[in-house]
């Protein structure tokens, strides 16, 4: 049975005011922004994608089954992130403790090299990183979904891969939301493709409108009855491969055939007796979300206050410091060293913050010497999901930008990613934030770039408690972040946590954002006076979280910021 905890509220004052045995019969939502739920729970960012994964669950799926079947029908009815041309990071938990991460992110073609995006001159080619053929990584989500379902799943693929194709070749209603991302993206999809793609039509988007993907559904299809086969080899293969060779894009079949997701062991570090659990290298998410909280753990966060000048002062100087260790240390680990243990040492960051002062801003540039962070777009989608059995995963998943390089797979309808602008293009190059990149995240042949992608779980007192992520680059562990201090330190209900506005520090630019209206003005002015800049923006993050409350009932959230759906049963 699904509870919505206004309603049930409202039906125990009606029943008290009344003072009658009568139970009256309140019709409770099973889809929303906030759900409660007995049994199972999905929030993803389209409600098609959310009802799919119940579905999945309901016919005896486990939460990985579910997640994949989500993941693939995000690829469908959320393109703007959803897809089988990129990758991302899915942190699973059994329901007996164990935890495993799969990291699908794209690898850098083999005829990559360092200066693949300088003019004769070393200058940096405009937009040769983000919107040309060139800008695209070896697509990994089909290898991690195959891979993880292969390890965990209970259904059969074609079972779990199913519902998307379906959606696929149906067609479904896209969002509000959605309706003006097409129409923003319209000329963009007209520049980069020269035949007609499904995303564009003669009049503009409005919510409700059915998309089709006659095209994306038979590649699906491939994947369903030949496995890698059907997307790395064969007929798919063949049709990227000719797709780069219309735009003089670099991915080969051999860079195809040689593409392989990897199994890697999860982040983990405890944080006011919380056991936080998270993405680690090629994303630097988990170490940065994990960095900070050991950062600020030695200071008493709700004595200090909710968006106070004291508190977001902490919060920014910790993430400064955290952003310039990124920095400096994480790529790749297939190809740099990282000093994992190191990084996330107590003694080290309780010392990163020996520099801190309560009444005082440090400024970024006295911080390190080290080298700068690389340029992330915000479009990602993460997606949550627990069953019954208290299995969880938390995946996030990305094109890069919106629609990725806006580039369709001509006859195979998938959108390509533009990941590769998340290595560093040149080192010490500002990118469009004002940001340089490092040595360890430089571009090589088979390489995976840097990733901040931070799906999170939360265990408290050795059980399940809280699983989650977001989209927004660079702002996605720090977003993480304040859900978790909102629900540990302010006590909030995982809704509050959720909808509550956010800011966000990333060392360079020294500067404090925040969401509009999320900071009082009188905050506002004391951050200023002790030496902070700040300025305000569009919403940061869209998360997507379950809370596990008494008697195993899961809470749903997903973000108010966009039309993310929970859906539970
Ligand atoms: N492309 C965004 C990220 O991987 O963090």
């Amino acid at each position: 049975m699904i509870r919505n905890p206004a309603l049930i509220l409202a039906a125990v004052c009606l029943l008290t005011a009344c003072n009658t045995t009568t139970i009256p019969v309140v019709p409770l939502p099973v889809e929303g922004h906030s759900i409660i739920s007995d049994s199972g729970m999905v929030v993803s960012a389209h409600p098609e994608s959310s009802r799919i994964g119940i579905k999945i669950l309901k016919k005896g799926g486990n939460a990985v089954d579910a997640a994949v079947a989500v993941e693939f029908a995000l690829a469908v009815c959320y393109p703007e992130a959803g897809n089988i041309g990129g990758g991302g990071f899915m942190l699973v938990r059994e329901a007996d403790g164990r935890t495993d991460l799969i990291d699908y992110r794209e690898k850098a073609p083999q005829n990559s090299f360092e200066t693949m995006y300088l003019d004769a001159d070393g200058n940096v080619r405009n937009g040769l990183s983000t919107d040309s053929h060139m800008a695209s990584g070896v697509p990994g989500t089909v290898d991690g979904m195959l891979n993880i379902h292969s390890k965990y799943g209970n259904l059969s693929f074609r079972e779990v891969i199913q519902p998307a194709i379906d959606l696929a070749s149906n067609g479904f209603p896209v969002t509000s939301g959605q309706a003006a991302d097409l129409n923003n993206n319209r000329e963009r999809f007209l520049k980069m493709n020269d035949t007609k793609v499904a995303f564009v039509r003669d009049v503009p988007w409005k919510g409700g409108d059915t998309l089709r993907q006659p095209d994306l559904a038979k590649t699906l299809e491939l994947i369903r009855d030949y496995g890698r086969d059907g997307f790395y080899s064969g007929r798919t293969a063949k049709l990227i491969v000719s797709e780069m060779e219309r735009g003089n894009g670099i991915m080969t079949l051999n860079d195809l055939s040689e593409y392989n997701s990897v199994f890697r062991d999860p982040v983990s570090a405890w944080y006011r007796g919380y056991r936080v659990i998270s993405a680690s290298p090629p994303s630097g998410g988990g170490i940065i979300l994990l960095q900070i909280l050991g950062m600020i753990e030695p200071y008493d966060l709700k004595k200090l206050g909710f968006h106070t000048v004291s508190s977001v002062h902490l919060i920014a100087e910790a993430e400064k410091r955290a952003f310039a260790d990124r920095a400096e240390y994480l790529g790749d680990p297939d190809f740099t060293g990282i000093p994992l243990k190191e990084m996330l040492d107590t003694g080290y960051l309780h010392s990163r913050m020996s520099s801190f002062r309560p009444g005082s801003a440090t400024p970024s540039s006295s911080l390190s010497h080290g080298l700068l962070i690389p340029a992330e777009s915000e479009e990602t989608t993460h997606y949550t999901v627990v069953d019954s059995y208290g299995n969880a995963v938390a995946a996030t998943t990305t094109l890069n930008n919106t629609f990725g390089s806006a580039i369709v797979v001509d006859s195979a309808g998938f959108l390509l990613n533009n990941q590769m602008d998340d290595f560093s293009v040149k080192p010490g190059f500002p990118n469009m934030y004002g940001l340089i990149g490092s040595e360890a995240n430089s571009i090589k042949g088979g390489k995976r770039m840097l990733s901040s992608m931070t799906p999170f779980i939360v265990e408290k007192d050795g059980a399940l408690f809280l699983a989650g992520g977001s989209p927004g680059g660079s702002t996605i562990p720090t977003t993480v972040l304040q859900v978790l201090i909102n629900v540990i330190d302010y006590g909030m209900n995982i809704r509050q946590a959720v909808d509550t506005g956010r800011f966000h520090h990333q060392w360079l630019p020294d500067m404090i954002t925040y969401e509009n209206n999320s900071l009082d003005q009188s905050v506002i002015t004391g951050l200023e006076e002790i030496g902070h800049h700040l300025q305000s923006r569009s919403s940061i993050g869209r998360v997507n979280a379950v809370m596990i409350l008494p008697g195993s009932r899961k809470w749903g959230v997903g973000d108010s910021r966009g039309n993310n759906s929970a859906r539970g049963y």
